[in-house]
Formats: structure tokens, C-alpha cells, sequence
């Protein structure tokens, strides 16, 4: 049996901040209190924060099919670095995750290269079948995911961003229908539904090339967010399937959020960092690093989504992780494509955050108990509770990090948190027990596993 007794910390238990030592037994936490003299490796924490690992509920790998904008090393090595031991992975790689056999394929890359656990989510397309959700359930899926909005090419097994209709190759995207056609196995196998929450109707009438970033605001309206919400709510509730929103990004959609949990929709809201510290206004300095879907928006919307937060009506911080090349963000804002890189600085943006609202440990809950209770980890992750896996990161509140390109492990350098500067730094990180970073260094090791949800059967 291998011992670990952190040594001197103050330790996020699930009581709030504590002064005291940690014991693990084999990956394991095994009590919180004085640790004695014991046997087995003593790490000195003292005078450092010992919190739970990030879950990083919304993550996109690009492993398989793009390689040059990210892969399941890059991804855990910057997710490592920055204290997210677990990385849910969206289902938009190629081929697209659909089935139980492309599923347990990429599980199997994931495995051979994740630094840190990892799970996967699975997609819905317009042609899904109900055998095919159960298949894809039993294989460890831990939710699935629908993309309004978005069609599927054929040809190429691949999502894509395309309004335009008519092409033989493109698949029409899963609408309301869908989702109320497959509802009823969905609650049946009680995993959630995540949707990309922009009403394909409105970006279709109000689409427009992009000169400018108020070209970007004007075809991706706040509108779109709150129709997908409503209307995706209503089918939620009619069948008492766990909703989610991805990336909310609006006041307006947290408003039709409000109102659908209100008329009794089982209904959990995620938002990114780059919607809690970015505004329109920020467009200026970042320019494409700043592109993705949906945007960025005022500095109104910004309120909004933190006093969500502090209300604790959206539960989840987590990044939409959405690398590409540096080389594809250069272009012009009409061709740049839309995302940014984030999980590497998730918990250290969430921490100064909270800090700024007046209690830091709230970050925790929204980068590490919130996701864990989404992806039904909440009885081995999420916590630093006896029981519970040691994923712990160790954090020094007296040091200071700002995000800078050269210390992104992503293959994309340039994110829209580039520049900002928090009060805190992170020392090391546990994956299970065992030091996956440490004074700087990355472990080299491949010891991530697939985390499946509780009480789904296996296969
Ligand atoms: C995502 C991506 O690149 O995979 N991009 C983004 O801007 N969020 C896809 C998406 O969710 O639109
Ligand atoms: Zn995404």
C-alpha cells in the first residue's frame, strides 16, 4: 500500500476551507484531520491551498481527426498543468461520435495518451436511434450532446457550421423534434442532454459576412440562446430529461434558463471563463482569439453570467476548450474559425474570480463539485472527502501568474485570456495519488482512465 500525508495545508473539505493534513492510501483519500507521525511519503504543503482537481466538463480534443490543432497529450498536458485531473471530451472529432464502436475507439486513443482522466460525451445526430443512445450509455458515454444548428457531412463523419441547406453530403442538423423523438430513452438511461444552445432559425435570418465584430454580434443575437433554451426546455420537461447548457453566454439566455427551471425543467447552466472576463470591448485587443460560438458580449451580459454564478443558478464553470492552429486563427475574422483554448487556465481564472467575489473557494465548486455532479462522478471526484480519488492541486496564494503564450502547453497559443494577471499560482498536481505535475515539470506518463457515470450498466 503506498501513503501520501499532505502536510500543512489549508484544505478545501466538503465543510469549507480547514486547517489540516490529508491521507492517501493507494490513489485513495482516506481521512482529513492530524496525520501523525506516520509511514509513507510526507508532502509539506504547508502554507498552501490543497484543493480538488477541475473537471473540465466541456473540452474538445481534436483527437482523432485534427491533429495540428490539438491531441489527447497536448490537451492533458495544458489541462495538467492546470490542475483539471479529469477532461470531458466533446463528441465533434472524426469520425464523429455517434456509435458504441467509434466511442470505444477513441476511448482506447484517449487511454494511450491522457495525462489525466478523461470522459467522453456522445453525439446526437438527426438520424439517431434509440438503440443506438443505449449502445453508446452502456460503452460509458457520460451524457450526450446535440448540436442545433449544426449538420453532419457524410462523407467526412464530421459536425459542421453550415446554415446553408440543399447540399446532398450534409445531413440536417438535430432540431426540437429530434430531441422529443429520443427524449424518452434519454430519461430512461438518466444521463443528461447538452445542447448548443443558438436557434438555428435566428442565426439563419440574421447571418451576414464579418467585417466587423459588431457583423459577429449581429448574426450570433443573445436571441438565438434564449429560443434554444426555451424550446429545448419545454421537450426536457415534457419527458423529465436532465437538461444542460453549454457555454451560456447571455443575460437573455439565463433569463429563459430561469424561467424554465421556475416552470419545473430538471435544468443545470454552464458558462466559460471568457464570458466571465471578456466583453465586445476586449475584440479590439485580442481580435480572432476572441472568435467563437457562441461570442463574447457586452459587458451587461458579463454581469449577468457572474451573478449567476453568485446566486448559484449556474452551477459549472468549464472552458469550451477549442483549439486551432495558430496559423487558421491569423486569418481574417469572416475565415478564422471560432473557438479558443482554455482548460489550462480554467482553475486559476475561476479562483481569481471568486476571489474578487469575495470568497475564493467558490471556485471549487464551479470548476470541481458542479462538473462532477453533471457527469455523475459525484461519488469519486469532485471533493476532498474520504472516499473520494486524490486528485488534489496544490495551490500557492502568494504567487502570482499571468496567461502568456509561451507558457501554454495547447498547440493553440493564443487564447482570449491572453494577458490576464491572477493572484494565485498552481505548484503541483495528483492525479490519483501520484504527481502529475510538479515545480514545473509535466510527468511523461500516459496514467489517465476513462471515468464512466455511476449507475449506468456496463457493457
Ligand atoms: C467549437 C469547436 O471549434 O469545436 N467552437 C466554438 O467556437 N465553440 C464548436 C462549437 O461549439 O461551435
Ligand atoms: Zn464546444
Amino acid at each position: 500500500m503506498t501513503e501520501l500525508l499532505f502536510k500543512g495545508a489549508t484544505v478545501y473539505s466538503a465543510d469549507g476551507p480547514v486547517d489540516s493534513d490529508v491521507i492517501v492510501s493507494d490513489g485513495v483519500i482516506t481521512s482529513i484531520g492530524p496525520g501523525g507521525s506516520r509511514r509513507g511519503k510526507v508532502v509539506d504543503v504547508s502554507g498552501k491551498w490543497l484543493l480538488p482537481g477541475a473537471i473540465d466538463a466541456h473540452v474538445h480534443s481534436r483527437d482523432p481527426g485534427f491533429p495540428e490543432k490539438e491531441d489527447f497529450g497536448t490537451l492533458t498536458a495544458a489541462a495538467a498543468v492546470g490542475g483539471v485531473t479529469t477532461v470531458i471530451d466533446m463528441p465533434n472529432t472524426v469520425p464523429a461520435v455517434d456509435s458504441a464502436g467509434v466511442l470505444e475507439a477513441k476511448a482506447a486513443l484517449a487511454r494511450s495518451r491522457s495525462r489525466v482522466d478523461f470522459g467522453l460525451w456522445a453525439l446526437i445526430r438527426s438520424t439517431s436511434t434509440a438503440e443506438q443512445l443505449v449502445e453508446l450509455a452502456v460503452a460509458g458515454a457520460v451524457g450526450f450532446k446535440a448540436y442545433l444548428g449544426y449538420s453532419f457531412s457524410l462523407s467526412r463523419k464530421q459536425v459542421l457550421h453550415a446554415l446553408d441547406a440543399g447540399d446532398p453530403d450534409l445531413e440536417a442538423p438535430p432540431d426540437y423534434g429530434t430531441l422529443a423523438r429520443l427524449a424518452q430513452v434519454i430519461a430512461e438511461l438518466g444521463l443528461p442532454l447538452v445542447i448548443h444552445a443558438e436557434d438555428p432559425g435566428i442565426l439563419h435570418s440574421f447571418n451576414r459576412p464579418f467585417e466587423t465584430y459588431g457583423d459577429v454580434l449581429a448574426a450570433r443575437p443573445a436571441e438565438a440562446e434564449s429560443v434554444a433554451i426555451t424550446a429545448t426546455a419545454a421537450v426536457a420537461r415534457q419527458h423529465g430529461i436532465h437538461l444542460h447548457i453549454a457555454h451560456l453566454s447571455s443575460a437573455l439566455g439565463l433569463l429563459a434558463a430561469e424561467e424554465a427551471t421556475a416552470a419545473g425543467t430538471r435544468l443545470t447552466l454552464e458558462t466559460c471563463p471568457q464570458y466571465l472576463w471578456r466583453t465586445e470591448a476586449d475584440f479590439a485587443r485580442l481580435g480572432t482569439a476572441m472568435k467563437m460560438n457562441p461570442p463574447v458580449r457586452s459587458a451587461g451580459d458579463q454581469q449577468a453570467l457572474r451573478d449567476g454564478l453568485r446566486r448559484e443558478v449556474i452551477s459549472v464553470v468549464a472552458t469550451d476548450h477549442a483549439p486551432h492552429s495558430d496559423a487558421e486563427k491569423a486569418q481574417d475574422l469572416e475565415y478564422a474559425p471560432p473557438g479558443t483554448p482554455g482548460v489550462q487556465t480554467l482553475y486559476l481564472s475561476c479562483l481569481e474570480l471568486a476571489k474578487q467575489m469575495g470568497d475564493p473557494w467558490l471556485a471549487a465548486r464551479w470548476v470541481s463539485e458542479g462538473p462532477a455532479a453533471l457527469a455523475g462522478l459525484g461519488e469519486s471526484k469532485g471533493q476532498i472527502a474520504p472516499g473520494y480519488d486524490a486528485d488534489l492541486v496544490v495551490v500557492d496564494p502568494k504567487q502570482s501568474t499571468t496567461f502568456s503564450p509561451k507558457s501554454m502547453r495547447s498547440r493553440q497559443k493564443h487564447g482570449a485570456l491572453e494577458g490576464l494577471k491572477v493572484s494565485f499560482a498552481i505548484t503541483s498536481v495528483y492525479l490519483r495519488g501520484v504527481p502529475v505535475y510538479a515545480s514545473g515539470r509535466l510527468s511523461t506518463k500516459s496514467s489517465g482512465r476513462m471515468v464512466r457515470p455511476a449507475g449506468v450498466p456496463i457493457a
